[in-house]
């Protein structure tokens, strides 16, 4: 029984470690060697800090050209796929929802959803 266990104990560091290790190299090749600075004021710079830093936004959305990642929306203009940067997408689907709904949607609603929520706009079927 304590043979097996420190046996297995080690193996499972093992595994865990090999899988941290992928988990952030993919993190790296996905952008994640790109440095930002130390502003997070409410400002763009603010924002681009966050979403190249701490926010980690660049590791599933790119921004036009900038960053390789693909797991979300690209949030920049971005061959036909992405006609619209991020804002002007924003007021869009906000409209739309708006319209839809019949009540007051905002395209700071609807960011603050996607970031929330990522998947409610596609799951309620708008
Ligand atoms: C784990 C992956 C992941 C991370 C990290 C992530 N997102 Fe997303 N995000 C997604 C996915 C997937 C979608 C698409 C969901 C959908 O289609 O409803 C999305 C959608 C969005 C949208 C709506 C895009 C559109 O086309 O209208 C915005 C805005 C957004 N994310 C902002 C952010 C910001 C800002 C951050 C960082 C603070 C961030 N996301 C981090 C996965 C992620």
């Amino acid at each position: 029984m304590n043979v097996t266990i420190t046996r297995i104990f080690p193996f499972l560091l093992v595994v865990l470690g090999v899988y941290l290790w992928i988990g952030y190299s993919i993190t790296e090749l996905t952008g994640g060697g790109r440095k930002s600075s130390a502003a997070v004021d409410i400002s763009p710079e603010g924002g681009e800090a966050i979403y190249w830093g701490k926010g980690r936004c660049f590791t599933c959305h790119s921004v036009g050209g900038q960053g390789s990642a693909v797991r979300g929306p690209n949030h920049g203009q971005f061959g036909e796929k992405f006609p619209l940067s991020m804002g002007a997408r924003a007021v869009e689907r906000a409209r739309e929802r708006a319209e839809k709904e019949g009540v007051e949607f905002t395209a700071v609603d609807y960011v603050v959803e996607s970031l929330a929520s990522p998947g409610a706009y596609v799951v309620k079927g708008y």
